[in-house]
């Protein structure tokens, strides 16, 4: 049964609240098979809302043979027993809303498993309803100019089936075909999967592989025109039927092909800002937020009530796909050395690995996405660094088992380390006994419980729009980014020294707030305040954050 969801009563509550990414497998396992499920997303739900997150972003949990974690569905209709029931989701949301916790489930549009009954069918029979759900040829001579995303996997985007007697076309794995959307059928089951899930619940949806829906001879076969209506037609069902709930975008494309699925706030309320995201490491990487600047100043502010969802990192490989040559070089260099990390042209690692290990350098970064205009997403584990396995195939090793406690396991099962759904990382400076959430959340220093303060310090001062620009007149010295947000009779400051050298400047606050007195909150920088000035300094590769309001007049 669907519990009322608390979307209902907000519709813009996607804007100030904080995501947390799940892989259901890998979270918590709840009945000691060795595979994390849905009941064990349930039981840490309060660990969830005493971090202060606002929703989860479960990745697919529906019938699937998970050669793809679950992007490879075979039945849209049901939870895969392998994580539990449909009763148990039902459950899992209720708790949920009951800690004011939204639900997002991920949409899989674009195909379907080789495996899926539609498929099977279709294969077998040209004369099957089901034929037309996909895409064949004789050739597989069409749709030339449309890219092959895993590229390290797959040489083309047609594959022969025996069975079919023709050619189909899969944008990703040859293991998950394409629909086909210029079968109205198609088009239309869709939505009834949207409906399906959303009645059980769910707050919206991260729609997966966005761009690729529609193919067009002579295109890249990338955002086009039908695509965009597709979306915009799911949005208003939705805003009709289960007002509240929300879509982000996954279209990992440049920016002038991103921005346009705000659809002038009719299509997505959320798009991930998969422009920005290497940028916010090529700055760290050399010491320089001019790059992070310039992105934000080309896609700031979004249109009508919807935001940017950033993110660091997720399930996937870090993809360079929106990098210059020049920028991929660089990036491979400073982050990619271990050649077994590099995948379709990016890298497969979790947040600290990259980062060395430097618990300051993964709070400096998540203090960023957690400060910009917009949503951030946070990716499991990484609030308390955890590690990854480069030795694990393809992108599995940055979704090894959540670590809870110490002990080979981690807290994450009752099983055996080698009877887990993924090995577990061993490696002693990530392994379960270095990092885990028990020991962290004991610690007031450690990294979880600073994350935990950012958020709950985002919590307590929340604002709405951007600010002043982000610009150098705001008085930041090279390698400092600084800015500010507006939120009505507050603002937030924010200051990120990116260099290793200490940097002083100072921003001006807006007249309305004077006499303004400040708060100073997460972070470091000694600063004055002074006709309506706050000075600062601040050290190399760090940050400072602050609230000014009116003082008493
Ligand atoms: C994007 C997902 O994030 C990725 O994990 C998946 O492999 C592809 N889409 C194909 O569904």
């Amino acid at each position: 049964m669907a519990s009322r969801s608390p979307s209902q009563r907000n519709a813009h509550w996607f804007r100030s609240t904080v995501v947390y990414e799940v892989v259901p497998r890998s979270f918590r396992d709840a009945n000691g098979d060795g595979v994390g499920d849905l009941a064990g997303v349930t039981e840490k739900l309060d660990y969830l809302a005493d971090l202060g997150i606002g929703a989860i972003w479960l990745l697919p949990f529906y019938r699937s043979p998970w050669r793809d974690e679950g992007y490879d569905i075979a039945d849209h209709y049901t939870v895969d027993p392998s994580l539990g029931t449909v009763a148990d989701l039902d459950r899992l949301v209720h708790e949920a809303h009951a800690r004011s916790i939204r639900v997002l489930g991920d949409l899989v549009t674009n195909h379907v498993s080789l495996e899926h009954p539609w498929f099977q069918e279709a294969r077998r029979d040209r004369a099957s309803p089901y034929r037309s759900w996909f895409l064949w040829s004789d050739t597989a001579k069409e749709f030339s100019r449309s890219r092959v995303i895993f590229r390290d996997f797959e040489r083309a985007n047609w594959t022969w089936d025996d069975v079919a007697g023709q050619y189909y076309f899969h944008r990703f794995y040859a293991f998950q075909p394409d629909l086909n959307y210029d079968s109205p059928e198609v088009h239309a089951e869709m939505l009834r999967v949207a409906r399906f899930w959303l009645g059980h619940g769910l707050d919206g949806y991260r729609c997966d592989a966005v761009p690729y829906l529609y193919k067009r001879e002579g295109t890249r076969c990338q955002s086009l025109p039908e695509v965009h209506r597709f979306f915009r037609e799911l949005r208003a069902m939705m805003d009709a039927e289960f007002p509240g709930s929300v879509l982000v975008a996954e279209a990992n494309q440049s920016v002038p092909e991103t921005v346009p699925y705000f659809g002038d706030g009719h299509e997505f309320q959320m798009v991930m800002h998969f422009p920005l995201m290497p940028n916010l490491f090529l700055a760290w990487g050399e010491g320089d937020p001019r790059r992070v600047r310039h992105v934000l100043r080309a896609t700031l502010p979004t249109p009508n009530g919807s935001a940017w969802a950033y993110f660091l990192r997720n399930h996937d490989e870090v993809t360079l796909e929106q990098t210059s040559d020049d920028e991929r070089e660089m990036f491979l260099w400073l982050y990619g050395r271990d050649d077994r990390t590099v995948i379709n042209g990016g890298i497969r690692r979790r947040l600290a690995p990259m980062l060395d290990g430097d618990d300051a350098s993964v709070l400096f970064l998540t203090a960023l996405v957690l400060s910009l205009p917009g949503t951030p997403f946070l990716y499991y584990g990484d609030e308390i660094g955890m590690g990854d396995r480069p030795d694990i195939a393809d992108r599995d090793g940055v979704r090894t088992p959540m670590q809870w406690t110490s002990g080979p396991s981690g807290g994450f099962s009752t099983s055996t380390p080698d009877r887990l759904v993924r090995p577990p990382v061993i490696d002693p400076k990530y392994a379960p006994d270095a990092r885990n959430v028990a020991d962290q959340a004991s610690r007031p220093g450690s990294l979880l419980s600073q994350v935990r303060r950012l958020i709950a310090w985002r919590k307590a001062h929340p604002a709405e729009a951007v600010g002043d620009d982000f610009s150098r007149s705001n008085g930041e010295g090279p390698g400092v980014l600084a800015f500010s947000r507006n939120g009505g009779s507050t603002r937030t400051l924010h200051i990120y020294n990116f260099s290793r050298d200490a940097a002083s400047g100072s921003l001006r606050l807006p007249r309305a707030l004077e006499p303004a007195v400040l708060e100073p909150g997460p972070g470091e920088a000694s600063w004055t305040l002074a006709e309506g000035r706050l000075s600062y300094r601040i050290q190399g590769r760090s940050f400072a954050w602050f609230a000014a309001s009116t003082g008493p007049k």
